[in-house]
């Protein structure tokens, strides 16, 4: 009736980390799994040759903010550019450890199926990133402009190539304390960004409470 790996982890994820465990769920909820997947869906509809598409190579993604790193998952199972290398990001240390006991399963079936994509992890603030990473990054993704003061973002952005694809997204849930960077609505988001991005294809999601944004352009 239910699977029993995904229970255990669960059970697992509970005996260690009891305080963690509704944001865990949360990070795997099923507006996050929606959200998650348009983003994978939008990055291989994007029709403006980026920096990788000119190089020819295996392309090298950052996602920066990654939470429990959910995304990197959908992007090795969806996205249709061969991927070399995932760096996930995230300040928080139990990031890291929370996903290898979520993914472990499926970085195992991966490994089984030569699916040989790199996921790295970072226990760092975006902040501190290095520049030598941010400048070999072939797209960069942030899902999680809200949670940043909007120059922490832009100084993310400046350190990337030209050329470099960045997908952002952001929303209009007010009511979270920890909501610091909301916007009002899709043209505000574009505008924040249109100085320093170009080719941008915008979009947005009604999840009825609020909307999420979403906006892919590439590094002036
Ligand atoms: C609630 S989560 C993600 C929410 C986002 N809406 C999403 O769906 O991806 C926000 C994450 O950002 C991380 N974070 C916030 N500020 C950060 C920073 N300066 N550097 C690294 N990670 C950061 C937090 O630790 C947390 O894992």
């Amino acid at each position: 009736m239910f699977d029993i790996n995904t229970i255990e982890v669960i059970k697992k994820i509970y005996y260690d980390y009891p305080n963690r465990l509704k944001d865990v769920l949360t990070s795997l909820s099923e507006r996050q799994q929606i959200s998650k997947e348009w983003l994978v869906e939008k990055l291989n509809e994007y029709k403006h040759p980026y920096r990788n598409k000119l190089k020819g190579g295996d392309l090298t993604i950052t996602i920066l903010c990654c939470w429990y790193g959910m995304l990197a998952y959908k992007l090795v199972e969806k996205f249709k550019q061969k991927i070399f290398r995932i760096h996930c990001v995230d300040f928080d240390f139990k990031s890291k450890r929370i996903n290898k006991r979520l993914f472990r399963k499926i970085d195992n079936e991966n490994l089984r199926k030569g699916i040989l994509t790199q996921i790295k992890f970072w226990e760092r603030d975006i902040k501190d990133f290095p520049d030598k990473e941010y400048s070999e990054s072939d797209i960069v993704i942030n899902t999680s402009c809200e949670h940043l003061h909007q120059q922490t973002i832009y100084d993310t952005i400046d350190k990337l190539e030209r050329g470099t694809l960045v997908v952002l997204q952001s929303n209009n849930y007010h009511k979270l304390q920890e909501h610091i960077n909301t916007v009002k609505d899709l043209q505000e988001f574009v505008s924040q960004y249109q100085s320093r991005l170009i080719n941008i294809e915008m979009y947005e999601k009604d999840f009825l409470e609020y909307k999420r944004f979403m906006i892919l352009g590439l590094k002036r």
